[in-house]
């Protein structure tokens, strides 16, 4: 693993800890890389009220958006195996209003990185902010 990748799993292993996932018991880290190159973490909140639960993604979106930053160069996303922990469809036109369908997506697991994905593979044809321009 790169220092880079390993920087981005790290933060988002840690934000795995945080998750509160009492429903599901399915806790999610989320680490992106903003375009400045700095780190923003997120993990997913759940609630009882089913629906209003929220997403690792969307928490470090969130996170890096208060931090300043408005671009997404990559994003990890961290959960339990056996399944690889791929983006919600949700969360996969989250990814897209804040980066380019070029962006790396990284599914890891507490064993390290175990798949890649750019984002046009998992939403192709995308509807995004270019589409309203
Ligand atoms: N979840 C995420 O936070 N991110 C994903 O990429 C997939 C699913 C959460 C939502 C819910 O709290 C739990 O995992 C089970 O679906």
């Amino acid at each position: 693993m790169t220092q880079a990748l390993d920087d981005l799993f790290d933060a988002a292993r840690k934000a795995q800890a945080s998750a509160y996932a009492p429903y599901s018991r399915f806790r999610v880290g989320a680490a992106i890389r903003a375009g400045s190159g700095r780190i923003h973490a997120g993990c997913n909140v759940e609630n009882a009220a089913y629906p209003v639960g929220t997403c690792a993604e969307a928490g470090a979106i969130a996170a890096m958006l208060l931090a300043g930053d408005r671009t997404i160069a990559e994003i990890l996303v961290f959960g339990d195996e056996p399944e690889l922990c791929t983006p919600c469809g949700a969360c996969r036109q989250r990814l897209r209003e804040f980066g380019a369908g070029t962006l790396t997506v990284h599914v890891a697991g507490p064993k390290g990185p175990r798949a890649r994905f750019t984002l046009a593979e998992l939403l192709p044809h995308a509807f995004g902010p270019d589409n309203l321009s």
